[in-house]
């Protein structure tokens, strides 16, 4: 049909390559930066205000009850660099606590940088805001309105949790490549914490997490001409104790065969596709990662129940060691 073949055509290339290889290894798995189509954006935010999801909640409180603590020792004025198109609750928290002179958002999707800067210039008239479109796990110069500025990294959320801990280095290698020594970053980790806890946040009552995650194959079988059932799927949230790390699955629930843009695949049951990782970090760790990104944490704000750290790191200028 002509419909079908146009979908196909303007499927991403990137998007098809990932979901055909990585359903052709051992443990079939596709990158969890698939999960954030407009339907799935939609599904996260609505993760993010359920009573089992945490994190969101205990970092925006974070930054708030401590928003003069963190802009004494981050350092007013200067340029703001959020990496991510920026939030409507902690982009705002942080602007009005660091009081900058540009904001520089960065974000690959040029949509939401257009969407989030048009809400900032209503909000902060005053702000000047220098968005780039860019991909910010490579490096590239920031713009020249910000020369001479002190800057402050902002990487919210715990999405470093996202990748795994060799990416999570490099990414953080590459924050400081785009930042410069002498640059500071405020970045948010999820902590370790009671693994009923944890299973809970990303295996909540109302099924949400299971939309979201079920959503993967919606958009596959929309855009890539495929006719997986969707149905025949369940979402498992499983903790990984050896890399500490909650991992989402997709778990065949019967024998079954599909095809995507003409390659066939076959799962038995109990078969998974493994679509995202949330690494937790303890107090150490966090440091550790954040020493081997090239970043030394000088300070630290958490909740009383220590389920979250907000943390700031200076890019010192590399000298040798005794
Ligand atoms: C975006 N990221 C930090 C979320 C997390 O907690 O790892 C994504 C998420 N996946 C399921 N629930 C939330």
């Amino acid at each position: 049909m002509p419909e079908m073949s146009d979908a196909a055509n303007v499927a991403d290339p990137a998007f098809r390559n990932d979901v055909i290889r990585g359903l052709q290894q051992a443990q079939p798995s596709i990158p969890a930066r698939w999960l954030y189509d407009h339907r799935g954006s939609e599904l996260f935010d609505a993760i993010t205000k359920l009573d089992e999801y945490y994190p969101t909640r205990t970092e925006t409180a974070i930054m708030r009850d401590n928003a003069g603590a963190i802009a004494a020792a981050a350092g007013t004025g200067g340029a703001l660099i959020e990496f991510g198109a920026g939030s409507a609750t902690k982009t705002p928290l942080m602007i009005d606590a660091l009081e900058p002179d540009h904001y520089v958002p960065i974000d690959i999707s040029g949509d939401y940088l257009r969407a989030s800067v048009a809400k900032l210039a209503e909000d902060y008239p005053d702000l000047a805001v220098d968005p780039v479109e860019a991909d910010f796990t490579r490096s590239f110069d920031l713009p020249d309105e910000i020369r001479g500025l002190h800057r402050v990294g902002f990487f919210p959320g715990s999405t470093i949790g996202n990748f795994v801990p060799r990416s999570a280095a490099d990414l953080l290698r590459t924050f400081r490549d785009i930042l410069h020594d002498g640059s500071s970053l405020l970045i948010g980790m999820d902590r370790l914490k009671d693994l009923d806890r944890l299973r809970a946040a990303y295996d909540d009552t109302e099924g949400v997490t299971a939309q979201f995650n079920l959503n993967l194959l919606h958009r596959i079988n929309c855009e890539l001409d495929a006719d997986i059932p969707v149905d025949l799927f369940r979402h498992d949230a499983r903790w990984n104790e050896m890399l500490g790390r909650i991992e989402m699955h997709l778990v065949a629930t019967t024998f079954m065969s599909f095809a995507i843009d003409g390659t066939r695949f076959t799962f038995d049951e109990g078969d998974s596709i493994h679509t995202e990782n949330s690494h937790k970090y303890g107090k150490r760790a966090a440091r550790t990662l954040l020493l081997a990104g090239g970043w030394t944490p000088v300070a630290e704000w958490t909740d009383d129940a220590d389920d979250f750290a907000f943390i700031l790191a200076e890019a010192q200028p590399n000298r040798f060691a005794p």
